[in-house]
This record gives C-alpha cells, structure tokens and sequence, in this order.
C-alpha cells in the first residue's frame, strides 16, 4: 500500500479485537485508569462509577485508604453501593456478608450457625488496586480481577501492579486544576480526536487562540517511545498566544514536549526558563460507547486558575461538541479514513494497542511501529 493510503478505522479496531479475546470491547486491560476525583470518596459513603464496563463501588476506609470494589456482592449480585461503609468493612444491604474493603475478603456472613463449614474467608467481593494521585482515584483495572469476577468470586490479585500515573511537576509551589467532560464515543475515537493536530484551526477557532486564517504548514519530529510516541522537544507555533506570553514573561524561549502513552494518556509540558506548565489529558472508557476526558493541569506561571479554567472549559467544549456531533454520523457505521501525514498519529495508536495485545497473546516484546525518527508535515 502506497504511503498516502487511506485506511479504515474499523479494520483497525477489528484487527486489535482480534488479536486478543479479551479486547472484545476494544479496552485494554492491566492499565491504571482515574475513576473519580479524590474530593468525592471523602465523605464516608461509598459512590459508584464504571470503568471499561465494570460497574465499581470506590470509596475510603476510615484510616484513610481509598478502595475500588466490583459494585456487586458475590452472594447475589445486589450492588453493595446499597449497603453501608463501616470503617474498614462494606456491608451487603441485604443478608448482611461484609467484605473488607480494600481487599474484598469476606469477614462474616449473619446467617452461618456454630454447626456451618463454609470458610466465610475464601469468598471474594470483586476489588481492584486503587490509589490516590493528583487529586483522582486511580484503578488498576485488572484482567485478573475481571477473569475472576466472571469465573466466581475466587479472586486472585494480580502478580505486579505498576506506579499509579503521576502528573509531571518542577517546584515545590505550582497550581493544580481538574476538569472533565464526557464524550459520547467509543474511547479510540476520543483518543484520535485528542491527538488529532488538523482540527484545531476549525473546532478551537477563538481570539485568544488562533484564527483559521493563521493555518500554516507545519513540520514536527516524532520520536518512539515505550508504548508511545513523543513529539520532539520543539518551540511551539508562534501563532499560539499563550505561548507568546511565556516567552515574554521569561525572555527565553518555550519548549514543549508532548507524549502519548498506552493505553490514553496525553501530557504536554511546557518550559521556559523556571516557569513551566504540565498537563495531562486521559480518554477512559465508561462503556463502549461512552468514554471521558479527564484533564489536569499544574503550573508556576503567575497565571490564576479561575483565568485559565475557562479558556480550558471552553476547549474541551469546542471538542465534545464535536465528538457529539461526530457521534449521531458514526451510528450508522460509516467508512473512515485515516490519512497521512495529519492522521498519522492516529495510525500509531492504532498500532501500538493491536502490536501490545499480540504480545500479551504471544509473550513477545511489543514491536513498536515506527523504526526511529519520523517528521510528520501538515497544516494547521
Ligand atoms: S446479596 Fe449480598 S449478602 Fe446476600
Ligand atoms: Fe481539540
């Protein structure tokens, strides 16, 4: 196939669904995945939210430890967000088995008598790693839990759990701010969409941003990097206000670098000087056809965040309408195309989750999909 061959996104997504049963939905497992922000488990009540379409309970025990559990009670199914948080353990609404929270060991089940010979401590409650960073609760949403959560409630942890993400931060004082919204797609279309450098001049038209008529043609260096690709360390468009005011406010030039990483996560930093700004940006599958940007960003540049947060709302606005709009054309399942050289980011995330789950299948290395170096062209 020719170098300017367009491809199609669902040839894409079958050929990584096949590569691995458990991809049915297209999720990658064995990933750390922000499930809700830290400020919500704080009130002794357990809240509830869906991760690659398993229905979690999360909430903290009383010394302060944050839990994920399967939102469902082994006994019979009944959600055990309807039961009640007691400290360290989670009770059944409705016979009454409490589970640890953090572990999901079964403790005690009401109804056993002196003359019972069921070992309450080998019944398992669903549960997840969890971990608490920069302001989100972290799962760890494991194959291993999932497996056991269909097999029965004979959970086994998994082996290693890696480092939870972290947000890149270079001062002891920075500002922080979270936002979030949700996108009616598919997660590889958010993902594509976040990546994606051509929309840009037409979804963020704005006066503080660009205008259309700012589009020029552009030349980036890519580089690989373990289960992702960076945009080389470059001096960002002149074009981009904020960017103009960085370098203003040093007197020395930005530089920013820009990574993606299986199996969702975007962060760009920005330096000039001692002044920086990082951020990241996740696409987490809710269900299949719901995922969710959750976007962080800390800073030292004397910039208040209730300025930057509205700019920020505004352009995850501009994308989810889009993602919205783009939504109501993909219900009937149309032909897509990727296209070179502006969608070739695109190409490489697709690449990279089919190449990971192969070598999961095959215990091989992953083969990445670029060889080295690359310079992608395009206008924006
Ligand atoms: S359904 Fe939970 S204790 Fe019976
Ligand atoms: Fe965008």
């Amino acid at each position: 196939m020719s170098e300017a061959v367009r491809t199609m996104l669902q040839a894409n997504a079958e050929a990584a669904r096949e590569a691995a049963p458990e991809a049915d939905a297209g999720f990658l497992w064995d990933f750390w995945y922000p499930a809700v922000r830290s400020a919500e488990i704080r009130r002794q009540k357990p809240v509830t939210a869906m991760l690659l379409e398993v229905p979690l309970v999360l909430g903290q025990t009383s010394d302060g430890k944050a839990f994920a559990m399967r939102d469902s009670c082994p006994h019979r199914g009944i959600p055990l967000s309807y039961g009640r948080l007691d400290g360290e353990v989670v009770e059944c609404c409705y016979h009454g088995w409490r589970f640890e929270a953090c572990s999901g060991r079964c403790v005690e089940i009401p109804s056993l008598t002196s003359q019972d010979k069921l070992k309450v401590e080998r019944i398992f409650a669903g549960h997840y790693p969890c971990e608490e960073r920069d302001g989100y609760v972290w799962v760890y949403m494991s194959s291993a839990g999932r497996i056991a959560a269909d097999n029965g409630p004979g959970f086994r942890p998994p082996e290693t759990v890696p480092e939870a993400p972290t947000l890149a931060v270079f001062s002891d004082k920075y500002k922080i701010t979270h936002l979030s919204c949700e996108l009616p797609s598919h997660v590889d279309q958010g993902i594509i969409g976040l990546m994606d450098p051509a929309h840009g001049p037409f979804v963020h038209q704005s006066w503080f941003w660009r205008k259309r008529a700012s589009i020029h043609e552009k030349a980036k260096q890519f580089e690989p990097i373990p289960n992702g690709f960076r945009m080389s360390p470059h001096q960002p468009s002149a074009n981009s206000a904020p960017y103009r005011l960085l370098a203003k406010l040093t007197g020395e030039s930005v530089t920013t670098t820009i990574d993606f990483v299986l199996p969702n996560v975007r962060t760009e930093i920005d330096r000039s000087g001692k002044l920086w700004f990082s951020s990241r940006a996740t696409v987490t599958p809710v269900r299949r056809d719901l995922c969710r940007i959750d976007f962080a960003a800390a800073w030292n540049l004397p910039l208040p965040v209730a300025i930057f947060r509205p700019f920020a709302k505004k352009f995850l606005r501009q994308d989810q309408l889009t993602m919205i709009q783009q939504a109501e054309g993909l219900k009937y399942n149309p032909h897509l195309m990727l296209i070179d050289d502006a969608d070739r980011q695109a190409k490489w995330y697709f690449a990279l989750k089919a190449n990971l789950l192969e070598s999961r299948r095959t215990g091989a290395p992953l083969v990445h999909p670029m060889n080295g170096p690359v310079t992608l062209r395009w206008r924006s």
